[in-house]
């Protein structure tokens, strides 16, 4: 097995006195793709806020190699270049072009080389596809390509671990399969992913595991095919049954003709 990369033990997450995560305990190998399931307000994106130390935690730790994330780690700027997040809203600025979107943190903050990192801004908007659109400003694109810019904007800063939080929940069906596709491709090149996502039939192709929340724990922590195919528990599995994935609804004997 590939070498832990982040290490997650007995964390708890309280929002005043609502305990959102209840002593999850998570590790993810180099090269590791994770989707993390579970019903609307289970903690999901606390729990990616919480990866990325956008939150204060209340109990446990989280560890992304040798750093310890917490808001108030004095390394805070460094961690967070470690860590790549896209959001189901993408923020790019309005004002600046693809290119200019994608350059602004290495330049800014990791102070590199304007000519290195123009030259892999387009390499990688090339990859997904929007090599022609590096001069187009936000607003000339539709939400599948703003979602792939975000995305390249993100792997420009050379994370260690990317974050995806439902990032194909507000576009029109017909996007949602180019921004998947991305993250396949991804992942395919040994990425180490979190993904978190409504899309199951992707779910179980990207995912070397599959993590199901509920009530603020971690019920299942399953191989994906054995996830979607023989749930252990009866909350997966009524969870599952909301999406009417193919595999656990009952066989229904039905002529064709
Ligand atoms: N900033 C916040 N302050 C108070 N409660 C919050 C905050 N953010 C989320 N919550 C609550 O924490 C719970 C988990 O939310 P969230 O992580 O967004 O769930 P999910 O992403 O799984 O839908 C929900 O009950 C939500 O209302
Ligand atoms: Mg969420």
């Amino acid at each position: 097995m590939a070498e832990p990369l982040l290490k997650i033990e007995h964390l708890t997450k309280k929002y005043d006195d609502n305990l959102i995560l209840n002593d999850i305990s998570l590790t993810v190998h180099k090269g590791e793709v994770i989707v993390v399931v579970g019903p609307s307000g289970c903690g999901k994106s606390t729990l990616l806020r919480c990866i990325n130390a956008l939150e204060p935690i209340q109990g446990g730790s989280i560890r992304l190699q040798d750093d310890i994330i917490d808001p108030k780690s004095k390394n805070l700027t460094g961690i967070r270049q470690k860590i790549g997040m896209v959001f189901q809203n993408y923020e790019l600025f309005p004002h600046l072009t693809v290119l200019d979107n994608i350059m602004l943190a290495p330049m800014k903050v990791q102070k590199r080389k304007k000519e290195d990192i123009s030259e892999e801004a387009l390499r990688l908007l090339d990859r997904v596809g929007l090599k022609e659109k590096a001069n187009s400003f936000p607003r000339q694109l539709s939400g599948g390509q703003k979602q792939r810019v975000a995305i390249v904007r993100a792997l420009c800063m050379h994370p260690e671990i990317m974050l995806f939080d439902e990032v194909t929940a507000a576009l029109d069906p017909e996007m949602v399969r180019e921004v998947l596709d991305v993250m396949l491709d991804l992942a395919r090149q040994g990425r180490t992913m979190i993904i978190v996502t409504h899309e199951m039939q992707f779910a179980r192709a990207v995912s070397d595991r599959i993590i199901f929340i509920d009530g603020g724990k971690i019920v299942e922590d399953a191989d994906p095919d054995q996830f979607f195919e023989a749930p252990k528990t009866e909350r997966a599995r009524q969870f599952l049954n909301i999406f009417e994935f193919d595999a656990v609804k009952p066989h229904t004997s039905h002529s064709a003709e």
